[in-house]
């Protein structure tokens, strides 16, 4: 069983921990990440899922961006433990915070990342969405209303 709670200031090193854990060194050095620099997370739409013992087992964060002149939201990381993947928990991360970005009013949410697995989420490629280079096009993926929507992802507040 997993609670999942909203992630406080103090949460930060655990969760950094978890990111470090699971993806590749450098991961800061994605494009992703220039969108983040000095712009504060979402912190309404972040999410931790702790265990039975109260050990965190995944999280996924939220940052604020701009394409062509409207908002949305850049979904991730997201990630879930090693040892806990494969059970649901990444998906019900997934539901928590998109519930929550629609309820707190956000209308679309882009990701980089592989289509099979976010597409189970309702993501579907942006064609006409560019992330800052060097992305893959293709997994530029987003979720809600993208009609009319398009250019280059910019930090928000740029
Ligand atoms: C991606 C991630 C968050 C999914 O979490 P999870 O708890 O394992 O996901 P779920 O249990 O909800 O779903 C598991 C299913 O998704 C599939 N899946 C997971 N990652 C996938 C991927 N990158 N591409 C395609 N399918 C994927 C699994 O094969 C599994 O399929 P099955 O249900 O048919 O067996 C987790 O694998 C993870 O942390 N990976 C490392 C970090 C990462 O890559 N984050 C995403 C960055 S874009």
């Amino acid at each position: 069983m997993y609670t999942l709670s909203r992630e406080t200031l103090d949460e930060g090193p655990e969760v950094e921990a978890l990111f470090d854990t699971c993806f590749a060194p450098g991961r800061e050095a994605l494009s992703s990440y220039r969108l983040r620099d000095g712009v504060p997370p979402v912190a309404e739409l972040c999410v931790v899922a702790r265990d039975d013992l109260a050990i965190v087992a995944g999280a996924v964060r939220f940052w604020p961006v701009q394409v062509g002149g409207a908002g949305a939201l850049l979904l991730g990381p997201i990630a879930v433990h090693p040892t806990r993947q494969g059970e649901g928990l990444g998906g019900l991360l997934m539901d928590a915070g998109l519930r929550a970005a629609a309820g707190a009013g956000w209308r679309r949410t882009l990701l980089v990342g592989d289509a099979p697995y976010y597409s189970k989420f309702g993501f579907v490629p942006l064609t006409g969405v560019q992330m800052p280079p060097p992305t893959n096009p293709a997994r530029v993926l987003g979720h809600g209303d993208w009609a009319d929507i398009s250019g280059t992802v910019m930090r928000w507040g740029a």
